[in-house]
Order: structure tokens, then sequence, then C-alpha cells
């Protein structure tokens, strides 16, 4: 049965609120609740911090008029888990509550969930509906569905290109490409994700924070490609002040927030990189350069989002950045002199 106006219309809203989430709930799902009793909405709720309460729970508990609860029709972007995670199941909590109806928008595809939430409500009486914006719902948790689905991180590629296609000037010398509300906009996104990572050669040529100044919202954890361990121990990668993981060929002790990872050299370095990170439940990745990692990924089709931003200067030579055409295009908007195109790898 196609969903109402109103459905949609308290979907989005819960949709908005799961979004709050961003950045704090990771491993988990971003998940928002509204409640509402003969169309008025009487609470609302999302998972704000990872261990923390879930949607459910949040928005009964925003509920000052309990007693309408029994008549209500809960919206909830994910299934009501089934199991004891960190908190007790919400599908239980919602029995209890003797809501009416709960409307769904994505089924979740973790087994120890997967239909057993709906069950559980169907079987205590409860009318329950799926489905309604499950395309937004799904790409809300585009980066838990793919860990769940893919079994590796989300992976969003990134870099600013000159207009005549170049990501440096010669000799690696670092240049500004983009203005100043690019630069806001990559801090955001930096915020937005799980980790950031970076190849040998731009840890050592540009010897980047990769931490979050010009945004509110978390550090990344730092991970970097460094085989031999041959970047400067003097470089900011390894100042200690956020986790930062570096993927190496060599053996080296882990010491507080700078993790060492021995990988494999008999076999392809990134894709065992990811799979380390999905086994840390790292749930996305910010990739930052440079082109040689960039292009790896391109060419392995180990990517799901790449956001180029391009400037209208020219450098006339220098390092060249990759090469995407127009397939998979998005969306494409302007920040300030720069123009940001958005592909994903559909
Ligand atoms: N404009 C932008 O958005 C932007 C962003 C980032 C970087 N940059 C620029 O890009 C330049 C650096 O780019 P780059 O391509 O020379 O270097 P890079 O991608 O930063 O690093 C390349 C190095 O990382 C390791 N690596 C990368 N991919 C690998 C893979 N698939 N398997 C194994 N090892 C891998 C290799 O290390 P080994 O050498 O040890 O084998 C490789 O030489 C710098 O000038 C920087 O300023 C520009």
């Amino acid at each position: 049965m196609p969903s109402s106006d109103f459905d949609q219309l308290m979907m989005r809203r819960a949709l908005d609120l799961a979004r709050l989430g961003t950045g704090y709930v990771r491993p988990n799902p971003l998940v928002g609740c509204v409640i509402t009793h003969e169309g008025r909405v009487i609470g609302e709720g999302w998972h704000r911090q990872y261990g923390g309460p879930h949607a459910e729970v949040n928005a009964v508990a925003a509920v000052t008029e309990q007693h309408l609860l029994p008549r209500s029709r809960v919206y909830v972007t994910l299934e009501p888990c089934a199991h004891f995670g960190k908190t007790p199941p919400c599908a239980d909590l919602l029995v209890e509550k003797g809501v009416a109806e709960v409307v769904v928008c994505n089924l979740d595809p973790n087994p120890l969930v997967a239909g057993r939430g709906l069950h559980k409500l169907r079987d205590a009486g409860i009318q329950v509906e799926t489905g309604v914006l499950e395309p937004e719902g799904r790409w809300l948790n585009r980066r838990f569905f793919t860990v769940q689905e893919k079994k590796r991180p989300y992976v969003v590629l990134k870099w600013a290109e000159t207009a005549d296609g170049y990501l440096a000037g010669p000799y690696h010398q670092p240049v500004a490409i983009s203005g100043e509300l690019a630069r806001v906009a990559v801090h955001q996104w930096r915020a937005d994700e799980h980790a950031i990572l970076v190849g040998t050669r731009t840890a050592l040529h540009d010897n980047p924070r990769l931490n979050v100044r010009a945004w509110p919202g978390p550090d990344p954890i730092r991970v970097v490609i460094d085989k031999n361990l041959s970047l400067p121990p003097t470089h900011h990668l390894f100042d200690q002040s956020q986790p930062t993981l570096v993927y190496t060929y060599r053996q080296r002790a882990t010491t507080g927030n700078l993790g060492y990872i021995t990988l494999r050299e008999a076999e392809d370095l990134l894709p065992q990189m990811l799979q380390n990170l999905q086994q840390r439940q790292v749930q996305s990745v910010l990739v930052e350069g440079g082109p040689t990692v960039l292009n790896s990924l391109l060419k392995d089709g180990l990517w799901d989002e790449a956001r180029v931003i391009r400037s209208p200067r020219r450098l006339g030579g220098g390092v060249a950045a990759p090469r995407l055409g127009l397939a998979g295009l998005h969306e494409q908007f302007r920040l300030g002199e720069d123009e940001v195109f958005v592909f994903r790898n559909e």
C-alpha cells in the first residue's frame, strides 16, 4: 500500500533527527524516531551517542502524555532491534508500551536483528508497515549498509584540481588550489567520516594534520600508508594528537595513539588495509589523496563516492589529477569560485 503524505512527512522528520547523530554513533546506524497520536507529534528522539539509548527509547522517554502511547503510531527509520546489545531490545520496549502501529523505513541487515524485530512487534498484535522512504534511509545510512553488505568501510574519494587538471605543482610543490568555502566544506567532510587516508608522498610533501578545525565535529582516525617506515617522525601525523594508523610492511610497536599494522607484502595493500579497517569497525574513509592512492582505488572499484573540487586556477603543469569522465555524476554545486562535482560508484 503506498504510504500517505503524512507518513512520508513523519518519516522525513525521523530521518532528519537520525542525521543529528552523524559522527557520534558509529559503528551503529543513524536512527530517528517520531511518535504520533491522532495526527499530532507526542514524542521524538534519535540515537545520539554510541552505547547510549536507541532512538525509540529516547522518543518514548520524551512523551509527556504516556497514557497516549497505547494508541500511538511510531515512525522509526530502522527496524527496531530484537537483541540485547549495549541496551535492551527496542522491539520489547514498544511491545511493553503497547503502541498500536509501527512504521519502518529500512530493515536492519544485521543478522542479529534482520526481520526479528518486526516479528516481535507483529506477534504482539502491533500493526507494522515497512519501506516508507526506503531509498532516503539507505542513503542516510550508506556507510552502515556498505559495511554490512560489502564487508569494507564506505570510501569517499576527495581531491581539488585546477581547471587544467592538476593537483599540485611540479616536484610536488604544495599549492593552494581551492578557496576558503571549499576548505570549510572539506573540514565538515572530515568530521562526517570515521577515518581519513593519505598516501606516503602526500604525507611527506604536504605534512597534513588531517584533523577538523574549520567545523564542529569529531576528528577522524588518521590513516597513512608507509610501507618502509620512511616518513619523518617529526611530521604532524605522528604527534599523538589523535588516533593514527600506519599501514606498513615493517614491524613497529604501537605507542599511545599511534598504531602500526603490518601487512603481507605479497598481496595488494589497499584491499588488506580496507579489510583491517573493517575489522576495527571503521565505518567510512575519506581519501585525501594523492593521485597514486586515488587511482588505485578507482581502478579496483574500491570507492563509493568521489567529490572533486575544481578551481578556476591554472597551473600549466605538475601532478595530474585522476580522470573520472562524467559517468556517475550525481550532483554539482558551487562553493565560492570553485565547482564541486559529486560522483557515485553505482
Ligand atoms: N590537490 C589535492 O587535492 C591533493 C590531495 C592530495 C595530494 N596532493 C598532491 O599529490 C602529490 C602526491 O601524490 P602521489 O600520487 O605522488 O602520492 P600519494 O598517492 O600520496 O602516495 C603514493 C605512495 O603511497 C604508496 N601507495 C599509494 N597507493 C598504493 C597502493 N595501491 N599500493 C601500495 N602502495 C601505495 C606508495 O608508497 P611507496 O612509494 O612507498 O611505494 C606510493 O608511492 C603531492 O604533491 C600532493 O601535494 C594533492
